[in-house]
């Protein structure tokens, strides 16, 4: 991909991503409940998913991560459900930021979504991640930080507490006008940069105990199956 410019580059990787998106509806039956993430991925299996409710009549029902996802399904005459109808999804499908080799442990919510997508996947029986190939990493916090979802009050102590987590840098997300970026949740999130993480669960026990931290991107023993589309085809990776 090297001598390719940056559009051409950029055009290509979306091509994967929407490969991995197309493979991954084919685990969407007549009658299911599913899990539809957030990201340009998942929009492409939206839209895919979409196409199979129209042509074919697909009789689904959906819970969307985010309201970006919800105004997409519903654009496509998705139905979408709650989880007082339907408390069990039949399958998750979602993109990723970070997927590591071996563990199939995750980093999301460079989007934003990472706490209704959480409560999707782990509410589903199978949870599939598509993902374009440089997502893949042998170590976890290489190329990403851990987005963590926290209430905005008093969100300076929270910040404080999580630099002690051992984070290279903890940065609150903004928006272009500098104010601070909200969730749907109305939270704020602080991207933390941990270069390389050696102990995601260590990590993940020591972040969800600070109080006023709602939950963070580290998706870990929640994956069933990542579908990886790259140059030379589709790879499934199992837990
Ligand atoms: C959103 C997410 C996305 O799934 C993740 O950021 C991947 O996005 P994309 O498919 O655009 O690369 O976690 O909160």
């Amino acid at each position: 991909m090297a001598d390719l410019s940056a559009q051409d580059a950029a055009a290509r990787v979306a091509e994967l991503k929407r490969e991995a998106a197309t493979h991954a509806i084919a685990y969407i039956e007549d009658g299911m409940a599913v899990g539809l993430g957030t990201g340009s991925t998942a929009k492409f299996m939206i839209d895919a998913l979409g196409e199979r409710v129209r042509r074919e009549g697909l009789k689904i029902r959906a819970i969307p991560t985010s309201e970006a996802s919800a105004a997409q399904a519903q654009s496509l005459n998705i139905p979408i459900t709650n989880f007082a109808d339907d408390p069990y999804l039949d399958v998750a499908i979602d993109g990723a930021d970070e997927v590591q080799t071996g563990s199939l442990f995750l980093i999301k919510g460079r989007g934003g979504a990472l706490l209704r997508e959480k409560i999707v996947a782990v509410s589903a029986r199978k949870f599939i991640v598509i993902v374009d190939e440089s997502k893949i990493v042998t170590d976890l916090g290489t190329h990403m930080p851990v987005p963590v979802e926290i209430i905005p009050w008093g969100w300076e102590r929270v910040e404080n507490l999580l630099r002690q987590t051992g984070a290279k840098s903890c940065i609150p997300r903004r928006n272009e006008d500098g104010s601070l970026y909200m969730t749907d949740n109305h939270n704020i999130i602080i991207d933390c940069d941990y270069e390389r993480i050696e102990n995601p669960r260590g990590l993940a026990d020591r972040i969800i105990s600070i109080t006023g931290v709602v939950d963070h991107g580290l998706f870990l023993d929640i994956t069933t199956e990542v579908l990886v589309a790259g140059v030379s085809g589709l790879q499934r990776l199992k837990a």
